[in-house]
């Protein structure tokens, strides 16, 4: 299992220092959250937001777009150190905006959000290499993690096979990381929980969260 940080909750004065904190903590991977407030009831991050994120960091970045209109972002979204882009499957001209995404040359995601009917993406199961399921209603982080999510992995697995990512993203913490575990989600993105923590060393502060969220499951730290 690998574990992505969500960088809505780092303090965003000193976003270069926070990537460099957890690269040397350990962290797999980075997923930055863009919203266009239409989509969601909130705005955050861009396009140059992601390319100066991507160049500061040696590590995958996954995008994740809380935006209506998609398409028309997505060329300019991609750069080098973005892995995947995930879109919602709430959105209109779907089959459009993922072939538009492989077009891009970057893995392609869908993310569902909790009262979406799991069925809602099997025709698109053949285009994607990754299903990023809401722990939480999309918008904000902090939330708690909706109830019945081990469920819901274990539905949207059978939907899309072993061949798909399961990501879960919201509400991600240790009281909830051992849910996720059981039914093996393949990446956990979590915010706030992460970035909580300010007292002492930063990096130190975020080994101790990372192993907290991963332990009993085989990440080296
Ligand atoms: C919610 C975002 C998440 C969120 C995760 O709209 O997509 O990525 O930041 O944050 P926490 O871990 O605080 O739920
Ligand atoms: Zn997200």
């Amino acid at each position: 299992m690998k574990l992505y940080a969500s960088l809505l909750s780092c303090d965003l004065l000193n976003i270069g220092g926070e990537i460099e904190a957890l690269v040397e903590a350990g962290i797999d991977g980075l997923h930055v959250d863009i919203m266009d407030g239409h989509f969601v009831h909130n705005i955050a991050f861009g396009i140059d937001a992601v390319k100066q994120i991507c160049g500061a960091a040696n590590l995958p970045v996954s995008v994740h777009m809380m935006v209506s209109k998609p398409a028309h972002f997505i060329k300019a979204i991609t750069c080098d150190g973005v892995e995947s882009i995930v879109v919602h499957c709430e959105i209109g001209n779907l089959p459009g905006v993922l072939k538009c995404i492989k077009e891009a040359g970057v893995g392609v995601g869908i993310a569902i959000n909790p009262t979406t009917k799991v069925f809602e993406i099997v025709d698109y199961v053949e285009f994607i290499d990754t299903v990023c399921v809401m722990g939480v209603y999309p918008g904000f982080g902090g939330q708690a993690m909706v109830p019945g999510i081990t469920e819901r992995i274990g539905c949207v697995r059978s939907v899309c096979g072993a061949n798909v990512e399961i990501a879960i993203d919201g509400g991600v913490n240790p009281s909830t990381t051992d849910l996720v575990k059981l039914c093996e989600a393949d990446i956990l993105i979590a915010g706030s929980y992460l970035f909580s923590g300010n007292s002492g060393n930063r990096v130190d502060n975020l080994k101790e969260r990372i192993k907290a969220l991963c332990h009993g499951v085989s990440k080296k730290l």
